[in-house]
């Protein structure tokens, strides 16, 4: 048997917040952002750097979870990896991994599990510019004009030359560091960061490059940028969607509007017609929003609305190619799309398959079911003031 050397450098994975800001209804580490979780590509991140005791700091009751994400990443080096439950503030967290640090480690990182895609070259660069006694961050230049503000009013300028964008891992020599963590739970002070706990107590604080990658995932739009980014795409290139996605759209139209009703992709010459920016339409229009929404692309208003001019006056066949286009950059094609719409008018079963035969055929193909009712006469369906629709969509991940 081999007896590998004792690494002198630990880095802590803090993964223990309950991530409400990604409002993902579980704990943020554990939110997948391709096949992989954040907690899995965080890891994957650290066991690319030199090898190093790696504790990470899981939520309780999810340790066995976090277990199951160290040994998959560790690979052949299980043995550097251990996980500890961690605590109400992130700061306990840290200091839940500070306690479980191995005797001959003498330089510690701290790493959130949220900043998933940091570069394995940032890790190591962290480390090697820690020394006895100061700590050393990552940091990104601020691009924005910074102002400072109060309620309604612009105070002043602020130099963002002045100014640095703060990153993990953060490093600093254990001691110093074990001491400082001492003296700030005893006062029971949180700080915003580890460098600036570190720095309270006397001690200084280097900077190194950060990197764009290394950004912390908080909110939804954060995650859709790591999976971007992990896709490979460059501007406007789509998310890797890996599972089927259902998604619902509705749609009111009143009748007062010009010429002849249009409605689910069909002309009805004999009935009154809907008013609206297009042809009114309702129908197709809960159509396009469902799909929409199942993509995760927003919403007509944003795509067709007022701002674009061009679909004014538009039918359903314009409408449903330009958002089959959409949902198929985005990786999907269509299983199926269902629609009811309820109104007295038009009679609709006479032309059911017709209209979903032109529906399909506006979506390339794919199966959509049209059903209407009557509300017994209840609600401006029933009085006849209009229509109400609404519709839903499955996609499905295209390969
Ligand atoms: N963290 C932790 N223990 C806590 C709080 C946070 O280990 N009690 C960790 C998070 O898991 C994350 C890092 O600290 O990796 C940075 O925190 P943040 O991005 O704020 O994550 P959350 O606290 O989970 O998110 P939110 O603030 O939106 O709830
Ligand atoms: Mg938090």
């Amino acid at each position: 048997m081999t007896l590998l050397p004792v690494p002198d450098t630990a880095v802590i994975v803090v993964a223990a917040g309950s991530g409400t800001r990604l409002r993902a209804g579980g704990p943020k580490a554990l939110v997948g952002i391709d096949g992989r979780s954040i907690l899995r590509h965080a890891l994957d991140g650290v066991f690319a750097a030199r090898p190093m005791q790696v504790v990470v700091v899981a939520p309780a009751g999810f340790e066995g979870d976090a277990e199951s994400e160290l040994r998959a990443a560790a690979g052949e080096r299980a043995d550097l990896g251990r996980v500890v439950t961690g605590g109400e503030t992130r700061q306990l967290s840290v200091a839940a991994g500070l306690a479980a640090l191995w005797g001959d480690v003498t330089r510690v990182l701290v790493h959130d599990a949220a900043r998933a895609l940091t570069p394995a070259a940032q890790i190591d660069a962290v480390a090697d510019a820690v020394t006895d006694d100061a700590g050393v961050i990552p940091v990104l230049p601020v691009v924005d004009t910074l102002k400072r503000v109060d309620a309604a009013q612009v105070l002043s300028a602020v130099d963002r030359a002045e100014l640095a964008a703060a990153q993990t891992p953060q490093g600093f020599p254990r001691l110093p560091l074990e001491a400082a963590y001492a003296t700030a739970l005893a006062a029971a002070v949180e700080y915003t960061d580890d460098a600036a706990l570190y720095a309270a107590a006397g001690h200084p604080v280097r900077h190194v490059a950060g990197s764009e990658r290394a950004f912390k995932i908080t909110t939804p739009a954060d995650l859709e940028r790591a999976r971007h980014l992990l896709a490979g795409g460059g501007p406007g290139a789509a998310s890797i969607p890996l599972v089927p996605s259902i998604g619902i759209g509705t749609d009111v139209h009143a009748f007062g509007g010009e010429g002849s009703l249009w409605l689910a992709g069909l002309e009805w010459p004999d009935e009154p017609a809907l008013s609206g920016h297009s042809d009114g339409d309702a129908v197709a229009h809960a159509i396009v929003d469902a799909l929409l929404s199942a993509a995760g692309l927003g919403d007509i208003g944003q795509h067709f609305g007022t701002a674009h001019p061009e679909y004014a006056g538009a039918h359903a066949d314009v409408f449903l190619a330009r958002t089959l286009e959409l949902v198929t950059a985005a990786g999907f094609r269509i299983g199926n799309v269902s629609v009811q719409f309820q109104g007295n008018r038009p009679r609709f079963s006479a032309r059911r398959a017709e209209a979903e035969r032109v529906l399909s055929s506006a979506l390339g193909g794919a199966r959509v079911i049209v059903a209407a009712t009557t509300t017994d006469g209840l609600g401006f369906p029933g009085r006849g003031e209009g229509i109400a629709v609404m519709a839903v969509a499955l996609l499905i991940p295209a390969s």
